[in-house]
């Protein structure tokens, strides 16, 4: 069963440890991540975009696919079904799809417009029993051919929307989604640490997981980082596995083509990128 991500990440939060969410963008996805985390006895946060949410045909597949397989596949660990970056209207229609925690990104609105929206949306997800996640100071990243800088969020706005009662809250502290860029300045620890101290047992959210150098991983656990998000890690570790078996030409021997075969080395390499993170994040064994 779907559980919420508040107690995992309470818990993350007194142990010292990050939970990794993963963003999921098929089945192969979803699979290799559940089978991880159960192997590695990790809780686990599937994050979905809105984007990825209409690739898979809508919310409701996406439930319908999870649920299935938690059931299927005899996972044990706690698993939260979480939409990523989502709109107000986005988090309606996860809430009633079934998901069982949303993100709420209104770090676009003027802060009154963010707390007002957020906590509309807070009152739902209570009455459902679901998490929601908050965002303050927008988290840069690649749009249109051009990587904006990570932004860095007000520690007294952070303190403004985590006293609504949030279950978590994403702050951006000079993080971007995607690769960095050859000349980023690196997570701005002084904010971290102002947050923080300001925001006391709330667990924070480090995005753009993909790419911060493991020592700055570390120290974003030690100043109260709960949950960090990877999504460009595991498509580039699936791009590069299936790149090799099309260029070793194994598609055009016996039956390779076949998507069960084509697509296993990928499936194989998302595998490896979650065990190496939640190895990194200390989620390892705390299933319980
Ligand atoms: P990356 O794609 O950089 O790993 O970021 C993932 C993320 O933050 C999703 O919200």
């Amino acid at each position: 069963m779907l559980v919420s991500a508040k107690e995992m990440l309470e818990k993350a939060k007194a142990g010292k440890y990050a939970v990794g969410q993963f963003n999921i963008n098929n089945l192969e996805w979803t699979k290799s991540i559940l089978l991880t985390a159960e192997e590695l006895k990790s809780p686990v946060i599937l994050g979905v975009s809105e984007g990825a949410g209409k690739y898979m045909c809508g919310y409701k597949t996406i439930v319908g696919m999870v649920n299935g397989m938690l059931e299927e596949l005899k996972i044990t660990v706690p698993v939260a079904l979480h939409l990523d970056h989502g709109s107000y209207d986005g988090c309606l229609k996860c809430v009633e799809a079934g998901f069982s925690s949303i993100m709420f990104d209104g770090s676009h609105y003027p802060i009154e417009e963010n707390i007002a929206k957020t906590k509309e949306l807070i009152a739902i997800a209570e009455s459902k029993g679901m998490s929601l996640e908050a965002e303050v100071g927008s988290i840069g990243g690649e749009e249109d051919g051009v990587v904006g800088k990570g932004e860095c969020a007000d520690p007294n706005e952070c303190k403004m929307i985590a006293d609504l009662g949030v279950s978590m809250l994403a702050a951006g502290i000079g993080n971007i989604h995607g690769k960095y860029p050859e000349n980023w300045e690196g997570l701005s620890f002084e904010t971290l640490e102002a947050i923080s101290k300001l925001t006391g047992d709330m667990p924070l959210v480090l995005h753009g997981g993909t790419g911060i150098p493991e020592d700055m991983i570390k120290k974003a656990i030690s100043l109260g980082v709960a949950k960090i998000n990877v999504n460009t890690e595991c498509q580039l570790s699936f791009a590069a596995a299936t790149r090799e078996y099309i260029e070793a030409g194994k598609d055009l021997s016996g039956k390779g083509f076949d998507p069960r075969k084509l697509l296993a080395p990928g499936a194989e390499a998302i595998k490896a990128t979650v065990k190496e993170k939640m190895e990194l994040f200390g989620s390892v064994g705390k299933a319980n």
